[in-house]
């Protein structure tokens, strides 16, 4: 094949060089160029084979659109029903979480049904991926196996076996002969994808193209095939734990924020179909420093718990440390327990807080739950095991209300909890069978009500004594 012809090209401003250069001469951005491919004369339309007919909305049919189940019901509500065809779906998620684990299992469950499906691993042999395989019960299943990193041949074997699902695994390794950067250059990276895009669309096929995240949680090329591919899923979990998450970041055919949960085991991946309780602890007593909220996630209420422990720090800056809650919102809170509840001594203490199984907080409902659990910790007084708090804090210590309290309730009651803490509103029901609702105005009677009034009305008089 002839060489195609290439050039750097400046990430930042455009600019282009015919060589690598580390530093652009036009805007002066370090380490922006990037080679991309040049074509000189673009082909017509037409010859691409590409439809240059204008059609009416009404026209439109959505009918050859159907949805592959992927034989795992927690990747499709994830998906949001299963894999469209034609769809390229890239799967992120940090080295040794359990991608190919995944993949190669969806890959039986697809095949088991009589999808025909191709894998392409160019991270691991045949036989590595085998051994896995075998491990996973999947030893003698019909899965097509290719061993390459070339792109022009993994193209050829997509065209060959004409897959319902081809999954590449990953795309990082992945390289092109047009271009002469080296594989998992963003250059690189981006190409190949781009051309595995290409052939999906008009052969129906499924890419399923896997990405390593780097610590900082991007892909490697930062981002640069986000908005290629049709769906993000990241798959992400303590490793430390068996449990995994798989989150939708990006969906064009279902909703985001979908998350589907497993069980990382040595037979493989289990499903979890029913994971509220995968994230309380088994603690036989109530323990200071704990409490439950009930956080959203897409449409499925999930309880979780949250643990802090705060310990005096001596000299020098306190540490503040989370797993899956944010640092900027724990300094809030700090602020917010330090000056409305009157928790002086916070600013003397080294701060660890994190979520069950390194659960992803995100939105601000579990942010009641988290004040309790710090201001539970400070004090050493346990709130009552069955015990949740749902609720956002604001800077001035009020609490209020979040979205589908109704819902979050219900799924609290169900697990067994007896008593709520949150913020009287809109959409918050004023009393449940079997739940005690218990409505706060703010962060301070929230404490009290929870930890006992004693909690919070020995610091503030020691506030009034050293003033
Ligand atoms: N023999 C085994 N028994 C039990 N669990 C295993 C075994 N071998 C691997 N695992 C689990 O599988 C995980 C690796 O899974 P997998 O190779 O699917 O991850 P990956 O995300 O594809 O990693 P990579 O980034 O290296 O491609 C390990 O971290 C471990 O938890
Ligand atoms: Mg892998
Ligand atoms: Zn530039």
């Amino acid at each position: 094949m002839p060489k195609a012809r290439t050039s750097y090209v400046c990430q930042q401003c455009g600019a282009q060089s015919p060589r690598w250069v580390g530093r652009c001469p036009t805007c002066a951005e370090w380490n922006s160029m990037v080679e991309e491919l040049v074509e000189s004369t673009p082909a017509p339309a037409s010859r691409r084979g590409e439809s240059t007919a204008v059609t009416s909305m009404a026209d439109v049919s959505l009918e050859d659109a159907p949805r592959i189940p992927s034989g795992m019901p927690e990747l499709d509500r994830v998906l949001g029903g299963g894999f469209v065809a034609g769809s390229v779906i890239l799967v992120g998620g940090d080295p040794g979480i359990g991608k190919s684990t995944l993949l190669l299992g969806v890959a039986g469950k697809l095949a088991e049904v009589g999808g025909k499906v191709l894998y392409v691993s160019g991270e691991e042999s045949l036989r590595q991926i085998k051994l896995r395989a075998s491990r996973l019960g999947l030893g003698n299943s019909p899965i097509q196996l290719l061993a390459q990193t070339r792109l022009e041949v993994v193209q050829q074997a997509i065209r060959d076996v004409t897959p319902h699902v081809a999954i590449i695994d990953s795309i990082q390794v992945m390289e092109t002969e047009s271009l002469t950067s080296a594989a998992g250059s963003i250059g690189q990276v981006r190409a190949c994808a781009h051309e595995l895009v290409k052939l999906a669309k008009p052969s129906g096929c499924v890419m399923v193209l896997v990405g390593h995240m780097t610590k900082e949680g991007y892909l490697a090329g930062p981002k640069v095939l986000e908005h290629l591919v049709d769906a993000v899923l990241q798959f992400e979990g303590d490793p430390t734990s068996g449990f995994r998450i798989l989150r939708s970041n990006k969906n064009r055919f279902g909703a985001t924020h979908e998350l589907g949960v497993f069980h990382m085991t040595s037979e493989g991946l289990l499903e979890v179909s029913n994971p509220s309780e995968m994230f309380l602890s088994e603690r036989p007593d109530a323990a200071a420093g704990c409490m439950v909220t009930v956080s959203l996630e897409g449409s499925r209420p999930l309880l979780v718990e949250i643990q802090a422990l705060t310990a005096p720090c001596g000299l020098g800056l306190p540490r503040r440390r989370t797993t899956g809650i944010d640092s900027n919102r724990l300094s809030m809170l700090l602020a917010v327990l330090e000056r409305r509840v009157g928790l002086r001594q916070i600013a003397q203490q080294d701060v660890f807080v994190s979520s069950l199984g390194g659960m992803r907080l995100e939105e601000p409902g579990a942010d009641l739950g988290i004040a309790i659990a710090i201001a539970s910790s400070l004090k050493e007084r346990p709130a009552g095991k069955g015990d949740a708090a749902i609720g956002e804090i604001g800077l001035t210590g009020e609490v209020r209300p979040v979205a589908n309290m109704r819902q979050r309730l219900e799924e609290a009651r169900r697990i067994g909890f007896h008593r709520c803490f949150l913020a009287a509103g809109k959409g918050v029901p004023a009393a449940m069978d079997g739940l005690e609702l218990i409505a706060v105005r703010n962060v301070q009677e929230a404490v009290a009500r929870a930890l006992g009034s004693a909690a919070v009305r020995e610091p503030v008089a020691a506030v009034a004594g050293d003033d």
